[in-house]
């Protein structure tokens, strides 16, 4: 299959339009069988679920052309499973997860040509979400919505790739206690907008959102879970009710205690132990593994032992077998790569 003519090592973190995307309906109550479409834009009633009152939710993960030349993609069932629990949140109905991972299967095999050769740098990102589309006026849910799924190809998230970002405690609060910080909403990300756009203002790179309850533990990025390393090599990740539980996160705890050996430790982390660690990145679908050199505190600065040239030895270790997995370079555990072709 002949690529498409892309400049795959220079491709920043933006849309480009694929050939196909996977739309179904909903409803009278149940999903109809959906299918591809040439389509991208969609045509909505002006009151509109989405429209009003925000109802959407969303997921991303990646496929990879692998070093034998497969595509593949990572741990497709758990976005799948995670999506459901978005959507019970905000009152909309569960997009089946058998379904949702023969449609990113349709959808990446649709649009064989963009997916990034290996050893570009680039992959194919996936964007499945769902969203009310009947007129809502009160405040209620809607009764029909729109599941969809596109692809684009991306490059780093952050400008640099794996050279290490500065970020800052931010003064606003991503997610409230027993709010919606857990799911992946729209809105979550909506309220971020005012918050990134300041702190890129004044030249950091992302935020770290503390709790917004006690303002002492570290919860997350606007797109990110945090990870740590100790002085003495322990790998630990702060645990909240209100950060989004990522994937990536999950899978590097699995690689780090069952593949690398490492101890790990999954808790609160206060923000003022922060200073005693050698290591911090930002890890995510879209982040990969992004390293953090230096966390801005209010006029106070935290720079990490690994510096601001290179990712610290062990997060490099992390990274270099967590994307070895998602490549096809290194066996995963069993059930991580879906291969699509
Ligand atoms: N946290 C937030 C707020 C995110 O938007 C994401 C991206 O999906 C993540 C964490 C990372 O999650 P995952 O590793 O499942 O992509
Ligand atoms: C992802 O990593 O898939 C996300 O949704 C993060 C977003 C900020 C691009």
């Amino acid at each position: 299959m002949e690529k498409k003519d892309i400049d795959w090592s220079n491709l920043g973190f933006g849309y480009v339009k694929t050939d196909k995307r996977y739309v179904s309906n909903y409803k009278d109550g149940s999903w109809d069988e959906g299918c591809l479409t040439e389509d991208a834009n969609i045509v909505l009633n002006e009151c509109a679920g989405v429209l009003q009152y925000a109802q959407t939710v969303f997921e991303g993960l990646k496929a990879y052309t692998t070093e034998d030349g497969r595509i593949v993609c990572f741990r497709p069932d758990l976005n799948a499973a995670r999506m459901v629990d978005s959507a019970k949140r905000l009152e909309m109905p569960a997009f089946p997860e058998d379904r949702f991972v023969e449609a990113v299967v349709e959808t990446v095999k649709a649009n064989a040509a963009y997916v990034p050769p290996y050893g570009s740098g680039a992959t194919l990102y996936i964007r499945p979400y769902m969203f009310g589309s009947n007129p809502v006026i009160g405040v209620k849910p809607a009764n029909e919505y729109q599941f969809r799924m596109f692809c684009t190809p991306v490059g780093p998230y952050f400008k640099g790739g794996a050279k290490p970002i500065t970020i800052k405690v931010s003064d606003f609060d991503r997610a409230a206690p027993h709010g919606t910080g857990h799911i992946k909403a729209g809105l979550n990300y909506a309220m971020s907008l005012h918050a990134i756009v300041t702190a890129h203002a004044e030249g950091f790179d992302e935020n770290m959102y503390l709790d917004a309850a006690t303002r002492t533990k570290v919860e997350e990025t606007g797109g990110a879970n945090f990870i740590f390393i100790t002085k003495d090599g322990t790998l630990v990740t702060p645990k909240s009710d209100s950060i989004l539980p990522s994937i990536t996160r999950r899978s590097l705890v699995d690689v780090a205690s069952k593949i690398l050996g490492m101890k790990v430790e999954h808790r609160e982390v206060y923000f003022d132990e922060v200073k005693d660690f050698a290591e911090c990145g930002l890890c995510g679908t879209a982040a990969v593994i992004s390293p953090v050199g230096k966390i801005y505190d209010h006029g106070k600065e935290i720079c990490f032992p690994s510096g601001m040239e290179d990712m610290g030895p062990v997060t490099k270790k992390l990274y270099d077998t967590l994307t070895g997995i998602q490549m096809g370079r290194i066996e995963g555990p069993e059930g991580w790569i879906k291969e699509i072709m």
